[in-house]
């Protein structure tokens, strides 16, 4: 049985974050490391992708060996900062398929409004990957799993490289069907609703805004 939450312990996961959260630290390298941190977290999220024995010829002979079956993996990032972990994921299931939903968070109220979406179809068939580095309030993560579920997608799974318990609690009360991998489980939000320690605003540190 697979957990609800998964939050990691990794000592390479753990470090990369850490290297992330430094204000001193510059687009370039900020998102190689959202890349690796997102490849880190996607082997694990991914351990139940179902497999199907399928005959194979070595060099030595024929045998029985398992491999990823079934409707491919759909990965949807929430634009734009959760871009930045498609890369990584894509390393290891190149052939998986990549949605978009767009959300921005208004600054006064941190309601999140949706500007675009686009998905794989047949979703319904697809294990559906979202990512986003970061879960605050948990308004964008449960408005992005409310609209993929009302496009008919039903496995789904969030990914978030750092949350804060208010956002994490929202989005499993929210969906409590839904598999949620978080990096590291940070503090509390501020009165911006931004995350302490956190890594301040993921979206301008990957893209180089602001
Ligand atoms: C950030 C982040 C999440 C959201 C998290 O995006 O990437 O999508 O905030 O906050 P929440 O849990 O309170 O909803 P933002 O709205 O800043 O947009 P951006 O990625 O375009 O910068
Ligand atoms: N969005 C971010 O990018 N950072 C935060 O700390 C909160 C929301």
């Amino acid at each position: 049985m697979t957990e609800q939450i998964v939050i990691f312990d990794h000592p390479l996961i753990q470090h990369k974050i850490s290297l992330l959260r430094k204000k001193e630290t510059g687009t370039n390298e900020f998102r190689a490391l959202v890349e690796e941190i997102a490849m880190l977290m996607g082997y694990e999220a991914l351990r139940d992708l179902p497999l199907k024995y399928v005959e194979v010829t070595t060099p030595i002979e024929t045998c029985m060996t398992p491999m990823i079956t079934g409707r491919k993996l759909a990965v949807v990032p929430i634009l734009r900062a959760g871009l930045g972990m498609v890369n990584g994921i894509l390393a290891l299931v190149p052939s998986a398929k990549v949605g978009h939903i767009g959300l921005y968070r208004d600054e006064v109220t941190h309601e999140p409004h949706e500007y675009y979406c686009k998905l794989p179809s047949p979703i319904e068939e697809r294990t559906i990957l979202v990512t986003d580095p970061m879960l605050a309030t948990g308004g964008s993560a449960v408005a992005a799993v409310d609209f993929i579920k009302k496009h008919g997608g039903k496995r789904i799974k969030f990914m978030s490289i750092i949350a804060a318990p208010e956002g994490l609690n929202r989005l499993k009360q929210a969906h409590p069907d839904i598999q949620i991998y978080i990096g590291h489980l940070d503090r509390c939000l501020n009165r911006d609703a931004y995350i302490c320690p956190g890594l301040g605003d993921a979206g301008d540190r990957i893209f180089g805004t602001k």
